[in-house]
C-alpha cells in the first residue's frame, strides 16, 4: 500500500525512524520535510490532505510537535479525515468510526514504540460502515 507522509520540524525525527521501521509494510511518499530545520507545518499538511482529497492517495500521515497544527489544517480539505491519535485504541476506533484517512500523531508526546503500534492499529483496521457511514456523510460543510 502506497502511504504518503510528512511532518514540520517537530516531527522529522518520528517521521524518518517510521518510514525506516515500516520500510517494508508500505511503500512510503516522503512529502518532507528532509531536515529538522524550522519550518511551518501548514506548508507540509495543506499538499498532502490534498492528495488525499483529490484521491492520489487514500491514505497519509502527518505529524507535529502536539499534532493539533497540522491537523486543524488538514481538516480544512473536504473529505479529508485526519484523526489525532496517541495510543492504539484511539487509532483503531478513527477507523472503525470515522473512516479516518490521515493519520496525525504528536511527535513530542508519544514514544517511538507506542507511535508504531498507533500505525500498525490505524493501519490494520476497516471502517465498521453502518450507522457510522451516516455520520461521517455529515461531517462535510457543503
Ligand atoms: C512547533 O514548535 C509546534 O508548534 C508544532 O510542531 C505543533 O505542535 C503545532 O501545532
Amino acid at each position: 500500500m502506497k502511504v504518503v507522509i510528512a511532518s514540520d520540524h517537530a516531527g522529522y525525527e518520528l517521521k524518518e525512524k517510521i518510514i525506516a521501521h515500516f520500510n517494508n509494510d508500505f511503500e512510503w511518499v516522503n512529502n518532507g520535510p528532509f531536515s529538522s530545520e524550522s519550518v511551518d507545518y501548514p506548508d507540509f499538511a495543506h499538499p498532502l490532505a490534498n492528495s488525499i482529497a483529490n484521491g492520489e492517495y487514500e491514505f497519509g500521515i502527518l505529524i507535529c510537535g502536539t499534532g493539533n497544527g497540522i491537523g486543524m489544517t488538514a481538516n480544512k480539505h473536504a473529505n479529508v479525515r485526519a484523526a489525532l491519535c496517541w495510543i492504539p485504541e484511539i487509532a483503531s476506533l478513527s477507523r472503525q468510526h470515522n473512516n479516518a484517512n490521515i493519520l496525525v500523531m504528536p511527535a513530542r508526546f508519544i514514544s517511538d514504540n507506542v507511535a508504531f503500534e498507533v500505525v500498525k492499529a490505524f493501519f490494520s483496521t476497516d471502517f465498521e460502515g453502518g450507522r457510522h457511514q451516516r455520520r461521517v456523510e455529515k461531517i462535510n460543510i457543503q
